[in-house]
């Protein structure tokens, strides 16, 4: 096999224009490591803060990488060859992975290429019934999603709270998901509508009739109408944007609900909720190929899809990258291959 590939490359951290599409080196599965052909990547916000070197952060937590760097954590694709120590997977079998997230991003080597080394614990078996765009939308989102609702499947400290997530009972509650219509938003309305809740979605208009289909009862247009005055007795709700005002969602949750923020940064409500008796809880996604396997199986049935919002080629991934500064997604961006 040649030793080069084509990636796109940060040789600094800035604006869209740093990705250099180029040749880099093709790495080699380490011991326990599996190699896969990419066909497909998929973007997530964190490719974006990487790209931009983490300038939201204070200046002494900020990454401090090796250059060249290789951004993306969500792949689908193929195995092309197996370290030594790893036996689960076999050259041929489609896979996909969320890779080396939150540990290691800056070893230099993400998923923005042809290939890239996956520990086989984060891989999975790619669901049949989805081509490599829709399974690579899928790593980051949707285990954002099980281990915020199904399972949070680990045990590490987390850097959000001193105490353990804990998913709470969906069927029969009442959820509410604001930014629906974003990656992790249109995953979360159909895994708790899998699950029995009645679901809520708040996102802007251009996402009704979507998120309808995928099972939402009630919408609310953020732009016309804020989610505090258009929704009450909100056993859940999950907050997929973040930023200003977090705490408005303490009024329509009930007492012994809970409120989920996948961005919790800012969230000053901690006192108010302990007084209304709202648990506020949030965690930070960890790879995890067994529940790939796990959560696969939803997207194979067909019960939870992959919406994509838009593909680019490789190439094209600093116009990917502006796409997604422009907000206001529906589903998932996926560099093609
Ligand atoms: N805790 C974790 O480990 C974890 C994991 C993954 C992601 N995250 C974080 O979760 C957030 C969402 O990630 P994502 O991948 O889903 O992003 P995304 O795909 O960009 O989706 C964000 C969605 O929010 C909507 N939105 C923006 N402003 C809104 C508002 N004021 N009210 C309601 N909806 C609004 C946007 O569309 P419209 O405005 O058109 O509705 C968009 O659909 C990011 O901050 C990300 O960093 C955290």
């Amino acid at each position: 096999m040649n030793d080069t590939m084509k990636a796109v490359r940060l040789h600094e951290f800035g604006g869209p224009q740093v990705l250099r599409y180029e040749d880099a080196p093709r790495p080699s599965a380490q011991r326990g490591e599996v190699l896969v052909r990419v066909h497909a990547a998929g973007l997530n916000p964190p490719d974006l803060y990487l790209r931009e070197g983490y300038r939201a952060l204070p200046p002494e937590w900020r990454p401090n990488p090796t250059f060249p760097l290789i951004l993306g954590t969500d792949v689908s694709g193929e195995v092309a060859a197996i370290g030594d120590g790893a036996s689960r997977f076999r050259v041929g079998d489609e896979v996909y992975a969320m890779v080396r997230f939150p540990k290691d991003l800056m070893t230099g080597s993400g998923a923005y290429a042809q290939y890239i080394c996956v520990h086989e614990d984060e891989l999975a078996l790619k669901p049949k019934g989805i081509d490599h765009i829709q399974a690579a939308g899928a790593p980051m989102s949707l285990l954002t999603v099980w281990q915020l609702l199904i399972d949070l499947g680990h045990d590490e400290p987390n850097p959000f709270q001193s105490f353990r997530h804990a998913p709470v009972p969906l069927a029969g509650k009442t959820v509410l998901v604001n930014g629906a219509g974003g990656g992790v938003g249109h995953l979360a309305v159909q895994v708790a509508k899998w699950k029995g809740a009645r679901v809520i979605a708040v996102a802007s208009g251009k996402h009704e009739r979507l998120l309808r289909d995928l099972g939402a009862e009630e919408f609310i247009d953020h732009t016309k109408t804020a989610a505090e005055a258009a929704a009450t007795d909100v056993d859940l709700v999950i907050d997929a944007v973040g930023g200003a005002n977090m705490e408005r969602f303490l009024s329509i949750i009930k007492p012994g609900g809970a409120l989920f923020l996948v961005n919790p940064l800012g969230f000053s409500g901690n006192e108010e909720a302990a007084a209304l008796g709202i648990t506020v809880s949030s965690t930070q996604v960890r790879s995890n190929g067994a529940q790939l396997a796990e959560a696969g199986r939803l997207l194979d049935d067909g019960i939870v899809r992959v919406v994509i919002d838009s593909t680019y080629a490789l190439e094209w991934a600093s116009d990917a990258h502006q796409r997604a500064s422009r907000g206001s997604l529906q589903g998932k961006i996926v560099l093609i291959v």
